[in-house]
């Protein structure tokens, strides 16, 4: 069940399995990306702790090519999927922000009020 500080961001099936998709909430700044593994998502703001920049450089391009990392295609900074910790590149150290999203009923919901970036 949904509770009234979450908001749904689109059905699992809408990820392909083992891919990541980004999306950017309507009349926000902020954006944010969901990584699927089967049931699992991890789900993170859209912006580089390197530079507070999107990392994708194509729609939904946020994965490495065996598809085991997170990459910001940027400066080419490798983060782990699971922690969001940068594990290779300019920003080891530094972490992705994580965002609180969960599936519920095969939706999955993010808090309406998403974590700010430092800039
Ligand atoms: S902005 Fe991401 S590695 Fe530089």
């Amino acid at each position: 069940m949904r509770s009234s500080d979450e908001r749904p961001l689109c059905r699992l099936e809408d990820i392909p399995d083992g891919r990541a998709r980004g999306f950017l909430p309507v009349n926000r700044d902020d954006r944010v990306f969901v990584v699927r593994r089967g049931d699992r998502i991890r789900a993170y703001v859209n912006s580089c702790p390197h530079n507070w920049r999107p990392l994708d450089y194509a729609q939904d391009q946020f994965l490495s090519a065996d598809g085991r990392e997170i990459v910001c295609y940027a400066h080419g900074a490798h983060f782990s999927i699971d922690s969001g910790a940068c594990i290779a590149g300019v920003c080891i150290g530094a972490s992705l922000i994580p965002v609180p999203a969960r599936v519920d009923n095969g939706m999955i919901l993010i808090p309406l009020e998403l974590p700010h970036t430092p800039e």
